[in-house]
């Protein structure tokens, strides 16, 4: 669906979100190293990332440790964890502080892993911001064993609707506005459904032969605050898997941000983030105005249908949510 053609509005016009706005903005915007940030307003807050062992969300983890925050973060497995948990106390040591972070098992292609984490996750009294960072990209189609979905589709949709359902409680129980970040691209921008229907869409999304990379993509704010951001394109283990290696290779010369500046990014999103940018996207160091894709999936009825079909596909996690905001 990415096809860079006439036919798709959005990757030949100059929208705010076009590949030609992108790649502006990583030449000309500044990104801060999370290195040279004042942490300050990180200290004593607790913290979930998920997909903290490599790249942007590992850069995220050592610094809410170095700011003194309770991180708990998330592994694949048990081997990853430990690696994670040796690098951050290397990372502190010269600070002479003890890390507070607690690392969780999480493979969010298995229900048994998600079931066992979140046993672990409703243990904590209540969360001040979840950062959901784990993600993949997946050029080549393929089959979440568990469930038979696209495993790109499996992580966007279903585990960051099970992640986000089971974080918000835990968000709602804190006193001050919790804070929910989802962890997303520019590339959302360019999709291009001509699906309206979310049924429709995810049917064609999950069958290898109509499979096109490009095309995946109620509460109170004054409780909980969502926005969702971009680390904008980094040097990361993100790209293990992609067939367009050279092309990658050359764009990463020319443009590549640090995850150390992709960091910078997250954590200066959470820093900004009030009633007036709930729902927004942050990109290249500000929030923005919804792409015109994102504008169009909500106008033409694609949002609703979503939500609609994430409440029927995980019922207990949304039946959670609304105990917890006594509905
Ligand atoms: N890098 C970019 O240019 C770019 C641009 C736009 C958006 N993003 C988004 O930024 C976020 C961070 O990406 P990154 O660049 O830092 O990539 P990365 O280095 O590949 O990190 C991804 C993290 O997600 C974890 N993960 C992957 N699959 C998982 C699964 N099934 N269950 C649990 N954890 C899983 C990985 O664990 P392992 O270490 O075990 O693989 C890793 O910790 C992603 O959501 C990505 O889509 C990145």
């Amino acid at each position: 669906m990415l096809d860079f053609s006439f036919s798709n509005p959005y990757t030949l016009t100059f929208d705010p979100y076009g590949p030609f706005a992108v790649l502006y903005r990583l030449f000309f915007s500044r990104s801060g190293s999370v290195r040279e940030k004042d942490l300050s307003n990180f200290a004593n807050k607790r913290v979930l990332i998920t997909g903290g062992t490599s790249g942007c969300g590992l850069e995220c983890t050592k610094a809410f440790a170095r700011a003194g925050a309770h991180v708990i973060v998330t592994a694949r497995n048990s081997e990853k964890g430990e690696a994670l948990r040796e690098e951050i106390l290397e990372e502190t040591k010269p600070l002479h502080i003890t890390p507070k972070v607690d690392v969780l098992e999480l493979e969010m292609s298995s229900e048994d892993s998600i079931t066992a984490f979140n046993s672990r996750l409703q243990e904590y009294p209540s969360l001040d911001f979840v950062i959901l960072n784990a993600g993949i990209y997946q050029t080549d189609f393929a089959i979440c064993e568990d469930t038979g979905m696209e495993q790109t589709l499996q992580m966007r949709r279903r585990d960051l609707s099970s992640m986000t359902l089971l974080a918000m409680p835990l968000l709602l129980r804190q006193t001050t506005q919790g804070r929910l970040f989802i962890i997303s691209s520019e590339a959302h921008a360019w999709a291009n459904p001509q699906q309206k229907l979310f049924t429709a869409l995810m049917e064609m999304l999950n069958q290898p032969d109509t499979y096109p990379c490009y095309a995946r993509y109620h509460i109170n704010p004054t409780r909980v605050l969502t926005a969702s951001a971009t680390p904008g394109f980094c040097r990361s283990g993100l790209f293990r898997s992609f067939s367009g290696k050279t092309i990658a290779d050359y764009l990463e010369r020319l443009v590549c941000r640090t995850p150390n500046q992709g960091a910078w990014q997250y954590l200066t999103a959470i820093e900004d983030m009030d009633a007036e940018v709930h729902g927004c996207f942050f990109a290249d160091g500000k929030f923005r105005p919804s792409s015109t894709a994102a504008t169009l999936a909500k106008e033409e009825g694609l949002q609703d249908s979503m939500w609609s079909n994430v409440l029927k596909m995980l019922p207990e996690c949304a039946q959670h949510v609304a105990r917890e905001l006594s509905i």
